[in-house]
């Protein structure tokens, strides 16, 4: 085994997968272009597993032994909550302990700055707590949280990134919850690699899981991401922990949407909204009347639908584009948090079962305040906002437009009806064009709904 681990010179920058010759595409993720060649590893034997290393690991606690099924007692797994209400939203009710939780995003975003906030809140006097940065100096935190009003004698900074130094400390200071900012600048000297590479990252990471599962502690870390949308290690590093996290939104905003795209102890459909403020962040507790109060009045080519957020029905604002391409060009698809080939798709079907042209159109489409939307019950109201900047003609603003359009044209049903529109009449929209057939017997204000079945009537009702 030994020999052949010599071998290996190339590994994936994305998913690890090694090779002893260079690849074009990795066969273990299918992505092009990521693999890298390796320094050779003159670690030991696992390069981790070195003695001093399992003996200060294992120290922390006592190593695990099998237990009946029937004898694990459930509230062994204690959730805590943050106090931070969308935060908790997303973990799934809360911070689950010996759990550990990736938070991704892009640099700038509020990672450092929502952690801190979360472990401000954790941080009692039966609980220290130990913020670790390998990224900013005590002195920069503090104007952080000062800026922020923290200033709590239980919450403990350290700027170190060796792996061991933190371990030394993490075993002397015995916190209830660890942030480790960032995985990326986090190293083991055991190993040659620089800090950030795909071996580095795997290594500290399995550290890290090893002590929260040890001691029950949870761990954050935060994960920078690539150009491209990634934490860097990704693959590799979303298998390792529990909950992955990534913050997402759109840089003229200052939202910034919390989404689970993996959670072994909560729902992965949750998102948490937060708005970045003066003072750190805080969260929306309403989401649809910030996504909706910069709305134009009356311009053609906006219109508002519902979505479903995890467990939330949350209201946006959708807007289209359509301008004359440059001639004898590729028309152009541009959009920003719709999937690209979903729209391609609703361009396509509008233009064969309303019999328009948009050959010779350059076509834009947006979800207002850096939402990403990936569920089709927004398919009727792209297409009525294409419609709308097509024909310029304006969608009165009390109309929302819900339902999935299929490939023949037909108006789909979808889940959740009642709470979206249970949303919508909270925020007073006065007619609410739905699937036919998808109302159910307890449905109440029914003057307000119009139920269509195919494009034809959406093109019939939507401009009335
Ligand atoms: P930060 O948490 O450092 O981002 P990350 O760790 O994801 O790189 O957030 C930095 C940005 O947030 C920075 O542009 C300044 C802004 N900010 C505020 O607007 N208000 C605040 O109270 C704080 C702490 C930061
Ligand atoms: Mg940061």
């Amino acid at each position: 085994m030994t020999a052949k681990k010599n071998k290996t010179s190339f590994f994936c920058t994305s998913c690890g997968y090694q090779s002893a010759k260079w690849l074009g595409k990795c066969p273990g993720c299918n992505e092009w272009d990521c693999m890298q060649e390796a320094l050779p590893d003159t670690s030991s034997a696992d390069g981790y597993e070195t003695p001093q290393m399992i003996a200060a690991i294992t120290e922390l606690g006592k190593t695990a032994q099998p237990v009946p099924l029937n004898a694990i007692n459930e509230s062994e797994q204690p959730r805590q909550s943050t106090k931070i209400s969308e935060f908790d939203r997303v973990l799934g009710g809360g911070v689950v302990s010996g759990s550990v939780v990736l938070v991704g995003g892009d640099p700038g975003i509020g990672k450092s700055t929502l952690l801190l906030q979360v472990l401000d809140q954790l941080s009692t006097p039966q609980q220290t707590t130990l913020y670790v940065s390998g990224e900013e100096s005590p002195g920069q935190i503090k104007m952080r949280s000062r800026r922020m009003g923290i200033n709590n004698e239980h919450l403990y900074f350290l700027a170190a990134s060796g792996i061991e130094e933190i371990i030394k400390h993490f075993r002397k200071l015995k916190p209830k919850a660890l942030v480790i900012d960032s995985i990326q600048t986090c190293h083991s000297p055991e190993i040659k690699s620089p800090p950030g590479s795909t071996s580095q990252i795997r290594q500290t990471a399995a550290h890290l899981v090893k002590i929260a599962k040890l001691t029950d502690t949870p761990i954050f870390i935060i994960g920078h991401v690539t150009k491209d949308g990634a934490i860097a290690g990704p693959k590799l590093l979303e298998h390792m922990v529990d909950t992955v996290l990534y913050f997402e939104s759109d840089t003229q905003y200052p939202f910034r949407i919390l989404r689970a795209v993996k959670n072994r102890f909560g729902s992965t459909n949750e998102i948490g909204v937060f708005e970045m403020t003066g003072s750190g962040l805080v969260g929306v507790d309403s989401p649809s009347s910030i996504f909706l109060s910069e709305r134009p009045q009356n311009l053609a080519g906006s219109l508002v639908s519902a979505t479903i957020e995890g467990s939330r029905p949350i209201l946006t604002e959708i807007q289209a584009l359509v301008s004359t391409a440059v001639s004898g060009g590729i028309p152009r698809r541009t959009t920003l948090g719709i999937d690209r080939n979903r729209a391609t798709l609703m361009i396509a079907i509008i233009e064969k079962r309303l019999r328009l042209n948009f050959s010779n159109k350059d076509i834009f489409l947006n979800i207002v305040g850096g939402l990403k939307v990936v569920e089709p019950a927004i398919d009727l109201a792209l297409i009525a906002a294409i419609l709308s900047s097509h024909l310029d003609q304006v969608i009165p603003t009390t109309t929302l437009v819900i339902g999935e359009v299929g490939l023949t044209g037909e108006v789909r049903r979808v889940n959740m009806l009642e709470q979206r529109l249970s949303e919508a009449l909270k925020f007073g929209f006065k007619k609410i064009i739905v699937p036919q057939g998808n109302l159910s017997s307890e449905t109440t204000n029914k003057s307000s709904l119009k139920e269509i079945s195919t494009l034809q009537e959406l093109a019939s009702k939507l401009f009335s």
